[in-house]
């Protein structure tokens, strides 16, 4: 059996690799978690469009980073950085707030900041649990809630949630993030039936198993190779640009009439 040990930088030169949306150029777009990881190729991928992007990250160094690898030009604008805690519903409320008084009315929310620490059934305290269902679930209604109250009702408007093939692939260990990653599944069915008559839309993305640089650090040995190759029906890795382009389609009028779907992006595992 080969082991294909993929280098994110690989797939870090990203201009013109995808589609350019004219419904994203100038759209007001806040991507949670859109520091590093998956996030990081939303938030880039976003800023290619010509869209303005709000990043929603507790990693300010990282954010900094990534905004300033970006390059200055005349038609696309950096993304923002606001620092906030997702845990924090206080703090949720006053970005959003602060994002609307500034540069008035959104149009796409990327729901994608989670924590998928691992952690011990047996083990785990009543706190911890409530720490993984609060950042992985709770903070994606939350976010949900202030963005359709300063959104443009212009029928442009989208939100996406990043959830988890992990609850239904037999992983045994991060059940609080399982756990929160299928109530995602509810809320974006809820959601979508309270949204819909409002002109926005709501759909989620459920990854595989994703090639970023935390992953290929923390958890992809060879064992886990071994079950990639095992499980996914497509041969290969998926890389985080992956996702991040099904995000941009998923914000796009090309998806106008699609809202109240769970797209699993697993080469196929479950
Ligand atoms: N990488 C994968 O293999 C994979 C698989 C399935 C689903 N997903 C999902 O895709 C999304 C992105 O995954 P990733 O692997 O890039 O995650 P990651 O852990 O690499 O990055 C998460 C980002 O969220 C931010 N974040 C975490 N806690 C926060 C908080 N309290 N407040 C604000 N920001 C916070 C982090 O700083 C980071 O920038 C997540 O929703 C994850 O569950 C990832």
């Amino acid at each position: 059996m080969t082991s294909i040990y993929i280098k994110t930088e690989e797939y870090s030169s990203m201009e013109n690799s995808t589609p350019i949306y004219d419904s994203l150029y100038k759209k007001k777009v806040i991507v949670t978690g859109g520091a590093t990881g998956i996030g990081s190729y939303i938030t880039r991928y976003f800023y290619e469009q010509g869209s303005q992007v709000f990043v929603l990250d507790i990693k300010k160094k990282e954010s900094i980073d990534l905004v300033e690898s970006l390059p200055n030009t005349k038609t696309k604008i950096k993304p923002e950085i606001y620092y906030c805690d997702l845990i924090d519903i206080n703090s949720i409320e006053e970005v959003f707030k602060n994002i609307y008084t500034q540069f008035g009315y959104l149009d796409v929310l990327c729901n994608n900041a989670a924590d998928d620490e691992r952690h011990d059934w047996e083990k785990i305290s009543s706190s911890e649990w409530d720490y993984f269902q609060n950042i992985n679930l709770k903070s994606q209604f939350f976010c949900i809630r202030e963005f359709s109250k300063y959104v443009s009702f212009n029928n442009g408007s989208s939100i996406i949630c990043m959830g988890s093939i992990s609850y239904l692939n037999g992983s045994t260990e991060m059940p609080s993030y399982t756990t929160a990653k299928s109530g995602i599944v509810g809320l974006v069915n809820t959601m979508a039936n309270i949204l819909g008559k409002k002109g926005i839309r709501i759909n989620l993305i459920q990854p595989g198993w994703v090639m970023t640089e935390k992953q290929l650090s923390k958890w992809i040995d060879k064992k886990a190779e071994e079950m990639i190759e095992e499980n996914q029906l497509l041969e290969g890795r998926i890389s985080p640009d992956e996702p991040a382009k099904l995000v941009l389609f998923l914000a796009s009028d090309q998806s106008k009439m699609i809202t109240k779907q769970i797209i699993n992006l697993d080469g196929g595992w479950v």
